[in-house]
């Protein structure tokens, strides 16, 4: 039977674009946070990002007020007991993970699809012993709403009802789907992780300066915008995580987070969305932060 009802769980920068998205292909949505403040916080996203969708004339406002009909937010876990495919996306932890598909296994009859939007999390960790065979990865990109690429992660246990299900589901929302094999970080981050991290250990080199290195890419190889650019734009802690998840499983020192990484982190400057990584969002254009302790 074709997916009808989904559940997102977790409003998050990625859970509230992934929302979104599904409501306006015209998908019934139960949007789930544990809390009524990140609830309302990923609630405004969505509205502001649908208001932004209708200012530049991409949506009508008669389809935004549909979209958002067709969504409802909750912190009950519960109400995600009727869905066809519950889409999680939030933090990236392992047992955390479990703990929620353990709890939705519960709830959920037995032909409903789980999938996770984990960047690089293997699924036969989180789906071992939680109906394996309805298990995929749906790994979406930053912004949702522009990004076309899904990757579909099959499991060795993802049965071949699941893909075509999730396949159909994924043109259904206007996305490209590809499938990638159950390893960390996939296809995308496998081959971005490194390049992110080669940025960082070229500025530590001194090769050149934050915004030259940014400069580079984009006016030297036309990509939309540079590494640093592009690292506080996914979360500096983001891509602390997912390089420790990547080099847990290889050990192979291309994927082991550089100091500067950690660092940053340690500061609490994660990026775009907390105002601060390795620039300074707050005002109208990013500003490159000092490294060498002169702010
Ligand atoms: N929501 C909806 N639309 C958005 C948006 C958002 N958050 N951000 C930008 N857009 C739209 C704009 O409205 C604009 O649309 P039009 O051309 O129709 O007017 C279009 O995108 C371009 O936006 P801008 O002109 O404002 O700026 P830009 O040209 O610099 O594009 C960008 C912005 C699309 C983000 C572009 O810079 C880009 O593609 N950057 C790279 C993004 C990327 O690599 N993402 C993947 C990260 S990896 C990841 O997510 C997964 C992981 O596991 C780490």
């Amino acid at each position: 039977m074709a997916i009808q009802k989904v559940g997102v769980v977790g409003c998050g920068l990625m859970g509230s674009g992934i929302a979104e998205v599904v409501a306006r292909s015209g998908f019934d949505v139960i949007v789930r946070e544990v809390g009524e403040a990140p609830l309302a916080q990923g609630k405004k996203r969505i509205e502001g990002s649908l208001a932004k969708a209708v200012e530049k004339g991409k949506l009508s406002a008669a389809d935004r007020d549909a979209a958002l009909a067709r969504m409802t937010f909750t912190t009950a876990v519960e109400k995600l007991a009727d869905r066809d495919l519950v889409i999680e996306a939030i933090i990236e932890d392992l047992a955390a993970k479990r703990e929620l598909f353990t709890a939705l296994d519960a709830l959920c009859p037995k032909q409903t699809i789980f999938a996770s939007n984990t960047s690089s999390l293997p699924i036969t960790d989180m789906a071992a012993g939680i109906r394996a065979d309805r298990f995929v990865g749906l790994h979406f990109f930053n912004p949702v709403p522009v990004m076309k690429l899904v990757e579909v992660v099959r499991s060795i246990a993802t049965s071949k009802a699941t893909m075509a299900e999730v396949f159909a589901f994924v043109k259904r929302i206007e996305k490209e789907p590809i499938t990638a094999k159950d390893t960390a970080g996939f296809v995308v981050n496998l081959l971005l992780i490194p390049y992110m991290l080669d940025a960082i250990h070229a500025l530590e080199r001194g090769v050149g300066s934050m915004e030259d290195i940014d400069k580079a890419m984009v006016l030297g190889c036309g990509h939309p915008m540079g590494p640093f650019t592009l690292i506080d734009f996914v979360g500096i802690d983001t891509t602390l995580r997912i390089c420790e998840i990547m080099y847990e499983e290889y050990r192979d020192p291309k994927y082991a987070p550089p100091g500067l990484l950690k660092r940053v982190v340690a500061l609490g400057r994660f990026g775009k969305k907390s105002g601060k990584g390795f620039y300074d969002w707050s005002g109208a254009a990013p500003i490159p932060l000092p490294l060498d302790g002169e702010i």
